[in-house]
């Protein structure tokens, strides 16, 4: 699997690929995260990329030709397929597992980060990209929601978790969709609190039956959450916020 990230800021990325999961996704082959920064594809003595808004307003907007002409000298690159077109956004689809999982499922990915206030419209009525948004929040740049989209998608990759069942269990990509169950480790008892006995007990099934129900525990407890705002993911009382 392949991305290619179009972005002004290139160096942001570079702490996060160079570590953990993907720096060894990327050593093994599994992916390849290609950086364009879109400043080379801009004209001038300045490189400019940005200016301001006609009709006035706040603030300043990519340029549509170095994005446009950046897009599409990376689309074209001759040793890929286009790939899927993806513009960071706060007004796109909203990012969840089922979009991750669909989008792992193709073999190359092209992420177009903004920053300032956004883009030339003309970016989007001629490159027709996907606009994707990870929350309903407006970041400063589009780089952290590319990085999101890179992050989520990556460990669906078949061979990048290693394990090939871990990420069955992950929240939202379990059977019916509910949040993991809790999981302990050593030691057996911290601070006063215990692992719970069942998951000592060697007993597969009863071990498995647990951690069912505490999926769907936990998931109700969310969802009356959402709805009330006052529990935490475990479905205790949050205490009440200070006068
Ligand atoms: N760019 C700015 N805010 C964003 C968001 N919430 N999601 C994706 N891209 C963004």
């Amino acid at each position: 699997m392949r991305f290619d990230v179009l972005t002004l800021f290139p160096e942001i990325f570079s702490g996060y690929l160079t570590q953990s999961l993907l720096k060894l996704a990327i050593d093994r082959g599994l992916t390849s995260v290609h950086l364009h920064n879109i400043r080379d594809w801009a004209e001038g003595k300045h490189k400019q990329v940005d200016d301001k808004p006609f009709g006035g307003g706040p603030g300043m907007l990519l340029m549509a030709g170095p994005v446009v002409e950046a897009v599409e000298a990376v689309q074209a690159a001759a040793d890929a397929p286009p790939g899927r077109l993806l513009l960071m956004s706060p007004q796109g689809r909203r990012l969840d597992q089922s979009l991750a999982e669909e989008l792992s499922t193709s073999n190359r990915l092209v992420l177009l980060c903004g920053r300032y206030e956004g883009f030339d419209q003309r970016v989007v009525d001629l490159l027709r990209p996907e606009e994707i948004s990870i929350g309903d929040y407006v970041l400063n740049g589009g780089e952290v929601a590319a990085m999101t989209i890179i992050d989520s998608v990556v460990r669906l990759v078949p061979g990048v978790l290693g394990d090939e069942t871990s990420n069955q269990e992950d929240s939202f990509s379990r059977a019916g969709r509910t949040l993991e169950y809790a999981q302990y480790t050593r030691p057996r008892e911290y601070r006063g609190l215990s692992v719970p006995d069942v998951l000592l007990s060697g007993n597969h099934p009863e071990i498995a039956a647990w951690r069912e129900a505490d999926a769907a525990r936990r998931t109700a407890a969310r969802l009356r959450a959402m709805d009330s705002g006052l529990q935490d993911s475990a479905g205790e009382p949050r205490p009440k916020p200070e006068a």
